[in-house]
């Protein structure tokens, strides 16, 4: 039986397929293709296990995972983006490692827990509870695992962000904490705000900021 998605759902999976298909048509692909900078710098040091991502767009996060030993789940509410994700798994014979599920994270709840929990950049500027979404991903972390959450600290200078739906703000790593409301037994391992410089659609460089929640559960 198939169920019809409710109507923020299918909003929600409108706008982000519309965008992706739109940015692929224009430039080719909607993200860099590269792992987030700030993914390769926390994750590298960790032993890898099973890994879910979330909001994993293209998927240049669980590719880099896969290719490092993780077994990624990669969540997003865009199956187009997810196909993409797939398509290069394959040509890089990862896709035994990769599992892409299509899934709205507004009504999704945690099945299973995760050695690790990513997400990078899940920011969407149409109505989108990300506290109560990062809130319910700290429940996917297994004992001795970890829950990352990397976003922006500001809009991306040139950014074409969507004016009458813009997203109010980005919250501080020590906000995305607090929101967290997280139980006795987890350890703050990095809670930053760190600038990087990239090349703005791979032409001007610009020096963007990116807010860093890395936390364990300890027991
Ligand atoms: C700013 S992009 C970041 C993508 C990727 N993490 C990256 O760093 O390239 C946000 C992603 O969240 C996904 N997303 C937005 N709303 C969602 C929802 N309600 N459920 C699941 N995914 C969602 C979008 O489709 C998009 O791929």
């Amino acid at each position: 039986m198939t169920h019809e998605p409710d109507a923020a759902t299918a909003d929600a999976t409108r706008f982000w397929d519309e965008r992706y298909v739109s940015r692929r048509t224009e430039h080719g692909r909607m993200w860099s293709g590269r792992v987030n900078a700030a993914v390769a710098q926390q994750v590298s040091e960790l032993v890898p296990g099973t890994a879910l991502e979330l909001g994993s767009g293209e998927g240049a996060d669980a590719l880099w995972l896969a290719a490092r030993g993780w077994d990624v789940t990669a969540l997003d509410i865009s199956s187009i983006a997810l196909e993409v994700g797939a398509g290069e798994a394959a040509k890089a014979g990862l896709s035994e490692r990769i599992e892409w599920v299509q899934t709205d994270l507004t009504t999704w709840r945690p099945s299973a827990q995760y050695d690790l929990v990513t997400s990078a950049f899940l920011h969407s500027p149409v109505d989108f509870p990300r506290e109560a979404i990062l809130r319910r991903a700290v429940s996917a972390v297994a004992p001795g695992g970890r829950l990352l959450v990397i976003g922006h600290g500001g809009f991306p200078p040139m950014s074409e962000h969507v004016h009458d739906v813009e997203i109010p703000t980005f919250p501080s790593p020590e906000e995305v904490l607090t929101s967290l409301d997280l139980p006795d037994g987890w350890l703050v391992e990095t809670n930053a705000s760190m600038e990087r410089t990239t090349k703005w659609r791979g032409e001007e460089d610009v020096v963007l900021v990116d807010t860093v929640l890395r936390v364990r559960r300890v027991d």
